[in-house]
């Protein structure tokens, strides 16, 4: 079959957790792709299954470096993206935001290429409203042990924005809500994650205060297709726009349905709700369905499913 409209896509952070989906997405759509990374937080494993894939390319590069390649389009999500993660070298992470974007950006001015940013719901900070609009500016702690990320990552939106006004490079910004699925990293500290490892080791599952705070958890295949339907949007819709699920759920719902779907014998534990665990987190995804039709479609019950199958395999693996 051949592909009249096969593009040239860099990929950074593509052997990342959400990385690795969207080089396969991008392959599957008939493209050409190019995946960096330093390999910080991703493994090879993550991509192993397309290093055969001829349209398929591997580079081990740092985004705070300048890069010199030919492409059409950029995306931009080399960061490492969970607290336990981007704060074991908190300069390193402002400088993968902040030189990234300014390599990425300078990469794409030379090429004329359009280019994604994934930024995130921490550009609200500890947010006075809720849900989150896009208008919404946020409330960050500017010096704190969060900020490497937070402020990184609103210094990187307004690296893309000045781009925009000043060189008229077309850029498309997601901030993006809490994702899950299969290549998601095992010991990062996330809840989804967490209570699957302790339902299938039958250790007890850790709830924080008591359990009734609520969180939304988007699949990885819908971010994804929001991620190209943004890309493809028309060059006047920039962002930034909220990717994520809606769908709320309490963490005894989750840990319910996590020890449901595994069929575990797991007791729930209560512990101390740290100072700054907000109560809820839900994003407002208007702008997205209103400017380019997506929404996610994929149940949390179903989603959970091939993602439980992928730590099972994985812990099997570990034995
Ligand atoms: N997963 C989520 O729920 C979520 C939520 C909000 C934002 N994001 C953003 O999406 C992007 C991808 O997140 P993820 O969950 O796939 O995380 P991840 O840690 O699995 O992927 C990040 C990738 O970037 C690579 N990387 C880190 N620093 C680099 C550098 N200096 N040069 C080159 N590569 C580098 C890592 O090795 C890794 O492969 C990140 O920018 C993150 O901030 C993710």
């Amino acid at each position: 079959m051949s592909y009249p409209l096969r593009k040239r896509i860099l990929v950074t952070g593509g052997a990342g957790f959400l990385g690795s989906h969207l080089c396969e997405r991008l392959l599957t759509d008939g493209h050409d792709v190019l995946c960096i990374d330093n390999f910080f937080t991703g493994t090879k494993d993550n991509i192993a299954h397309l290093l055969d894939n001829p349209y398929f390319e591997l580079l081990r590069h740092d985004v705070t470096f300048p890069l010199y390649v030919e492409v059409d389009e950029i995306y931009n999500l080399a960061c490492p993206a969970s607290p336990i993660h981007y704060q074991v070298d908190p300069v390193q992470t402002t400088k993968t935001s902040v030189h990234g974007a300014i390599n990425m950006l300078g990469l794409a001015k030379r090429l004329k290429a359009k280019i994604f940013q994934a930024s995130t719901s921490e550009v609200y900070g500890d947010p006075a409203i809720h849900p989150q609009p896009e208008h919404y500016w946020g409330n960050v702690n500017p010096i704190g042990p969060r900020s490497c990320y937070d402020e990184g990552k609103r210094c990187a939106e307004t690296l893309f924005f000045d781009y925009r006004r000043q060189h008229g490079l077309r850029v498309k910004v997601a901030r993006i809500f809490n994702t899950y699925g299969p290549r998601m990293h095992p010991n990062d500290g996330r809840v989804v994650s967490n209570f699957i490892v302790q339902a299938l080791r039958g250790e007890p599952i850790t709830l924080y205060g008591d359990g009734t705070q609520t969180r939304s958890f988007c699949y990885v295949d819908d971010l994804i297709e929001g991620f190209v339907r943004l890309m493809d949007s028309p060059d006047s819709f920039t962002g930034p726009v909220n990717m994520g699920n809606p769908g709320e759920f309490t963490m005894i719902e989750l840990a319910e349905i996590v020890r449901d779907l595994t069929g575990s014998s797991s007791p729930l534990v209560y512990k101390t709700l740290p100072t700054d665990d907000p109560k809820h987190r839900q994003p407002d995804i208007r702008t997205a369905r209103s400017a380019f039709g997506w929404e996610p479609t994929v149940p949390l019950q179903v989603g959970l499913k091939p993602t439980i199958e992928y730590f099972e395999q994985l812990l099997r693996q570990r034995l």
